[in-house]
């Protein structure tokens, strides 16, 4: 069945180009139109150009906002959406005291289905349109959340987590378990609808050699499919990996060693990398991960993008809840500005932008169904009031630019700016 189309009005900005540039200065309509018809964007650009050819279509008024491409969070954990902001701890002691007991709760099938409601609420309620989320060790938690995901048709990428040793016993799987589940749950949902894969081990302290050996495997034979996990994040950590791992050069090496160093994986933190390795995630295509609140908020270290961006590599934000301490990725942005900031290398509010939309939307091959609001891709958008209370409004009275916009809600801003959240050409925020 055709549906007739719908013409939004209001104030545009999203980067078209589908050359990987993270200085592209992107397309902005002050009276712009986006039209989406059977879920999917027909022609994006300014209202006078496209309003008669649309003349039949149905009118949204949204002027005085600015409609941006639904954002991706290219690094969370759903089983942590309630264990955010615990006080105190870096990221080892962390996972024992807080991490480890929560996600035991992921055994209860009702309780992922809950919590899978609860996180899927907030990705929505923030503007949040694509996740990168892991799950639990538990199968049923993946299928808890992909199928919350289903309901709003929603491009959620997520896996099983795999970790069979240097956890509580109640959280290990076994290599060969962790392989055979992955790869049912990669038959099962890889594909399905608009949910993908991605093989998750939790990171290398918490997998055997031969975990890691199967996993490679199943990374090899399934190259479509996604790799998350994390890297070199906090310095006893690294300390760990030089530990269990003696043979190899670096923390990166470990996962190239099994096959895992690849376009499409996506690598977690990266803070305190070698140059060698920096320039094996570029020659590899592979993604840098950068999580700011979590980086701030564990005490783990400052990303450095002055690095990354001079080694050429993909690099895409996000907010690792619950490290990280906000579902919303324009605050997320604002963190990593001011860590920018102390390295004397500010983030633009279009190169944030641009790091959670078409910039991580292209390094993974998924720049024709996300992260721009270019025709044929899904109607995945955000409409933001950039005059969402008071103080917002006396700062919108020195209102410059799209940009401007951007930057002034990346700080003073919240989940009450996200005035609707579309995906698929859905209103899904209520
Ligand atoms: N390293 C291994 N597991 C985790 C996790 O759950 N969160 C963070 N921030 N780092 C990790
Ligand atoms: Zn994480």
């Amino acid at each position: 069945m055709t549906h007739s189309s719908t013409l939004y009005r209001a104030s545009i900005l999203h980067f078209s180009q589908t050359t990987h540039n993270i200085g592209d200065q992107g397309d902005y309509f002050a009276d712009g139109a986006l039209i989406v018809q059977n879920a999917r964007i027909v022609a994006v650009g300014h209202f006078s150009e496209l309003a008669p050819d649309y003349a039949t279509s149905v009118l949204v008024d949204y002027r005085n906002r600015l409609i941006i491409p639904g954002l991706i969070d290219s690094h969370l954990h759903y089983p942590q959406t309630e264990m955010i902001a615990k006080y105190g701890e870096q990221l080892l002691t962390w996972l024992e005291n807080f991490t480890f007991p929560t996600e035991q709760k992921f055994e209860s099938y009702t309780y992922c289905e809950l919590m899978a409601k609860h996180f899927v609420t907030q990705l929505i309620n923030n503007g949040t349109t694509t996740a990168f989320a892991y799950s639990s060790v538990h199968k049923h938690a993946a299928d808890a959340l992909f199928i919350e995901a289903s309901k709003h048709n929603m491009a959620m990428i997520s896996g099983k987590v795999c970790m069979d040793r240097h956890c509580p016993d109640a959280l290990k799987d076994t290599p060969a378990s962790a392989q055979r589940d992955s790869e049912d749950l990669i038959n099962k949902w890889h594909g399905k609808g608009r949910n993908l894969y991605a093989l998750t081990p939790r990171f290398a302290p918490t997998s055997s050699h031969e975990q890691l050996s199967l996993l490679g495997e199943l990374a090899q034979q399934y190259p479509d499919v996604f790799i998350q996990t994390h890297l070199s994040e906090n310095q006893s950590e690294i300390d760990w990996v030089k530990s269990l791992f003696p043979k190899q050069k670096s923390y990166l090496d470990v996962y190239d060693h099994y096959n895992m160093v690849r376009p499409r994986a996506l690598f977690g933190h990266c803070l305190h990398l070698e140059q060698q390795d920096w320039q094996r995630l570029a020659e590899a295509k592979a993604t840098a991960v950068f999580c700011p609140t979590s980086n701030l908020f564990l005490g783990s270290g400052l990303f450095n993008l002055k690095e990354a961006q001079a080694n050429d590599v993909s690099i895409a934000l996000a907010t690792d809840v619950g490290g990280g301490t906000s579902f919303n990725m324009l605050r997320t942005y604002g963190e990593a500005y001011k860590i920018g900031q102390l390295q004397n290398n500010p983030l633009s509010a279009l190169e944030g932008l641009y790091l959670m939309t078409q910039g991580p939307a292209l390094a993974y091959s998924m720049a024709d169904e996300i992260g721009n609001l270019n025709p044929g891709t899904f109607a995945d958008f955000v409409v933001l009031d950039p005059h969402f209370n008071q103080l917002a409004e006396l700062r919108m009275a020195n209102f410059e630019s799209g940009e401007d916009i951007l930057f002034a809600l990346s700080f003073i801003g919240d989940e009450r700016a996200v005035e609707a959240t579309y995906i698929a050409g859905k209103q899904c925020k209520v």
